[in-house]
């Protein structure tokens, strides 16, 4: 089954809407045109609105980097699954470390996020991934799949139609240390396998697994080659309009 490659860039707390503004039209101009890779960007909630502006005719989609779960209430701070549907948004990045280990999101309320999103006809990127310390004491798999399994808890075979999964590696994450395509392909295949277990060998066969972590230009072609990485979560690298764009030519398939 071909899975349409998707990358993504999440541009974190980085631009006013002036800014948003300028960085789009260059991807817009370089990319706009490109069917073989669906592309999207995650700007800061405040330039959301701009971005599904300026992206209106084109097929560039639009993710927002976190989600509530619940549809309105005393939520200070927070922002809805509808409330970004009502602007253009099509992705809702869910459960990035940043968020897991810098705003203590728990598994459960991750899997909230997810449901919620889904709910609202939002996709969602669900990002997991192990720290160093996992990794080097061999629970890789272990961590990986306990936050697969809890992030779709309720998520059935029809909604997973919606779920894109983002394996990020934490110590690859702004480090500018990448995880290699076999490490990288290695957790993609056990994640595969994983949703076969889950969904059966059509869901496992359709869902994209995207890897992030220190993707730039010149490591993104060599990952995208292995057969389980369907695409990239991009940080850093996503920040200007030539090196987004390289990374996703990179990713054509
Ligand atoms: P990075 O970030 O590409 O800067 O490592 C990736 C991410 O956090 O999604």
């Amino acid at each position: 089954m071909d899975r349409k490659p998707l990358v993504v860039g999440n541009w974190k707390m980085h631009g006013t809407r002036k800014e948003a503004r300028e960085l789009l039209e260059g991807i817009k101009a370089r990319l706009g045109g490109l069917r073989e890779v669906e592309v999207g960007v995650a700007p800061p909630f405040t330039a959301l609105e701009t971005t599904a502006e300026v992206l209106a005719d084109d097929q560039i989609k639009v993710a927002s980097q976190n989600v509530h779960y619940a549809s309105s209430g005393a939520f200070t701070g927070e922002v809805s699954p509808g409330m970004l549907k009502e602007l253009g948004v099509d992705y809702a990045i869910v459960g990035h470390s940043e968020r897991r280990s810098l705003f203590w999101e728990s598994d459960e309320m991750i899997n909230r996020k997810v449901r919620a999103a889904l709910g609202a006809g939002l996709g969602v990127i669900l990002c997991v991934g192990e720290t160093l310390d996992e990794r080097e004491a061999g629970r890789t798999w272990q961590k990986v799949s306990f936050q697969v399994k809890s992030g779709l808890e309720g998520v059935d075979a029809q909604e997973m139609q919606g779920v894109v999964i983002a394996y990020e590696p934490v110590w690859a994450i702004g480090t500018g240390r990448t995880a290699t395509p076999a490490q990288a392909q290695s957790v993609h295949a056990d994640l595969r396998a994983l949703l076969v277990e889950l969904y059966g060998h059509e869901v496992a066969q359709r869902t994209r697994l995207i890897y992030g972590g220190s993707v730039k230009p010149d490591n993104a072609a060599e990952l995208m080659r292995e057969p389980d990485i369907d695409g990239a979560l991009v940080g850093g690298a996503s920040l200007k309009a030539d090196s987004f764009d390289a990374i996703v030519l990179a990713s054509r398939p």
